[in-house]
């Protein structure tokens, strides 16, 4: 029976094994490749989206467990507090190679969604999940509070 959960605000089913990782299911199914495939066992963030609005790793997630969820991919991001995040970044520059940088996106936005002006302990724990191997931390963490600012 395929399993149905809401996908970027729109309604998707997947006739899929159950055990079968969120992650596997929103690139290989929905064509949804912004969000990364990384270590695939929770450990570095790539995968990261919002199920019911908190950050999760979808490469650890099974499908099965979404059903009826509202699950939220970079591709979907469209709040104020997203718009405010992916400009920040881009004003300072955040990227390097660019791969974890969805996943750190993701948690950011969740980041600021639940405090809205974190200090930087409070965004120390919250992306201390997100590995990226640029070191681009200082960066992402200077982008969090500059888009702290402006929501
Ligand atoms: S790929 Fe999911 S946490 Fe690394
Ligand atoms: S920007 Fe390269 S891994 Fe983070």
């Amino acid at each position: 029976m395929p399993i149905s959960f809401e996908l970027n605000g729109q309604t998707v089913a997947f006739d899929v094994d159950p055990d079968m990782p969120l992650l596997w299911a929103i690139r290989e199914k929905a064509g949804l490749t912004g969000t990364k495939f990384g270590c695939g066992i929770a450990q570095c963030g790539a995968c990261t989206v919002h199920i019911d609005g908190a950050p999760a790793r979808s490469c650890s997630i099974p499908i099965s467990a979404v059903a009826g969820a509202k699950v939220l991919t970079i591709e979907g991001l469209s709040s104020k507090t997203a718009l405010a995040v992916q400009a920040s970044w881009q004003k300072l520059n955040v990227v390097q190679c660019g791969y974890c940088q969805s996943g750190q996106i993701m948690s950011a936005v969740a980041l600021l969604n639940d405090t809205p002006k974190p200090t930087d302990d409070d965004i120390d724990t919250a992306m201390s999940g997100n590995i990226c191997r640029c070191a681009t931390y200082n960066r992402i963490r200077e982008a969090i509070h500059d888009a702290a600012t402006s929501i």
